[in-house]
């Protein structure tokens, strides 16, 4: 297997789904996009056509029910599944943890059983490297202790990563997950991109509404952190980058002839702090972002970059783009957005 299998893309319409379904038909893979557009629009899987001429098959499904989803595993008889669906906003989680373990865990649960009464062997799960919490060390490694979770967002992904493990320990499911450090940025093509339709939390979209005069101005999310200007440290990786290690993953899958569970991180390996972005941004696209110094938000990790070697030697897989790209197509599609807004209000 490997060529022209058949993948079941759970969240397809989102964010890192969309940019993977696409990596996945550039590779020969056919996808079936599952998602109950609760963050995302069916439209996506026309962009999804335009960037690659292929039309994915789109399903609209809460996979939160288990007897609907069976049923659609069955009927299409996947060669693998690549779960992303999810809710993801870290701050709404502190607020509302019943929604997230409901919604996160209980269409983790769903699409494993659908796997095992559909046969299908191979999934792809969409952590974070939100289950390390605060790291001891820096650049975190996969292998590092167990750390407890500092939201309910990343305690969901703890929970679905420990339940997939014992899973795959029953030989019934062979998984992989992902720990994506930042996704950001979008697809060159300029029709797929970061395009949430409820509430925007994460910084780049943040960054380019601001830019683009949609928003007065940005909150620093704490100045006072120990770190050498007091902002939070990420890693933030091109979409992508993180879009093309599920290719990866999915071959490494299909090539393993026994069940297995392994875990990778998906980042640079280079932290950035808020400021230091800011300041990218002003270099990368001449406009510079205001800004006011806000308290601390809940949840927030201090500082968390990749230690990304297992995942170039194991996967064979290395992130190509850096900073600056990822801030230009963040920005041309900020861009894209605008003009298909005014667009829509001329016509
Ligand atoms: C978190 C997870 C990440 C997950 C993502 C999903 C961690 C370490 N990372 O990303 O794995 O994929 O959620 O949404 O938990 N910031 C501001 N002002 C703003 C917005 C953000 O200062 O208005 C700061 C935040 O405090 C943070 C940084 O920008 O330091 C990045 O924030 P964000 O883009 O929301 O991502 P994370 O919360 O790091």
């Amino acid at each position: 297997m490997g060529s022209k299998s058949k993948i079941i893309v759970t969240g397809g319409t989102g964010y890192i789904g969309s940019h993977t379904a696409v990596e996945l038909q550039l590779a020969g893979h056919s996808v079936v996009l599952i998602d109950n557009f609760c963050n995302s629009r069916p439209e996506v899987a026309d962009a999804i056509e335009r960037t690659t001429g292929i039309r994915p098959e789109l399903v609209q499904l809460d996979l939160c029910d288990a007897a609907e989803t069976t049923e659609l595993f069955q009927a299409v008889k996947p060669d693998a599944v690549i779960h992303f669906a999810a809710l993801k906003a870290v701050g709404e989680s502190v607020e509302q943890p019943l929604a997230y373990y409901r919604n996160n865990i209980g269409s983790t649960l769903s699409v494993a059983e659908a796997c095992i009464a559909s046969g299908t062997r191979n999934m792809v799960f969409s952590s974070s490297c939100a289950v390390y919490g605060d790291p001891d060390t820096l650049p975190i490694a996969e292998n590092s202790p167990d750390h407890r979770a500092k939201s309910p967002y990343a305690r969901t992904k703890q929970i679905c990563e420990a339940i997939l493990k014992d899973l795959s320990c029953t030989g019934a499911l062979s998984c992989i997950s992902l720990r994506y450090f930042n996704p950001v940025g979008a697809h060159s093509g300029g029709h797929i991109g970061e395009q949430a339709t409820g509430s925007v939390n994460n910084l780049f979209p943040l960054i380019t509404q601001t830019a683009i005069g949609k928003r007065g101005g940005l909150t620093l999310f704490g100045t006072d952190y120990d770190t050498p200007d007091g902002t939070c440290i990420r890693d933030y990786i091109h979409v992508v980058d993180v879009a093309q290690a599920h290719v990866k993953a999915m071959d490494h899958l299909f090539a393993s002839k026994s069940c297995l569970y392994d875990v990778f991180n998906i980042g640079t390996g280079q932290g950035f702090s808020v400021l230091e972005i800011l300041n990218a941004f002003h270099a990368t696209t001449g406009i510079e972002v205001t800004s006011v110094i806000g308290p601390r938000r809940p949840g927030d990790t201090v500082a968390v970059y990749a230690d990304n070697s297992k995942a170039l030697h194991e996967l064979g897989w290395s992130p190509k783009y850096g900073l600056t790209e990822m801030i230009r197509s963040a920005w041309a599609w900020e861009q894209i957005l605008q003009q298909r807004e005014q667009t829509a209000q001329t016509t």
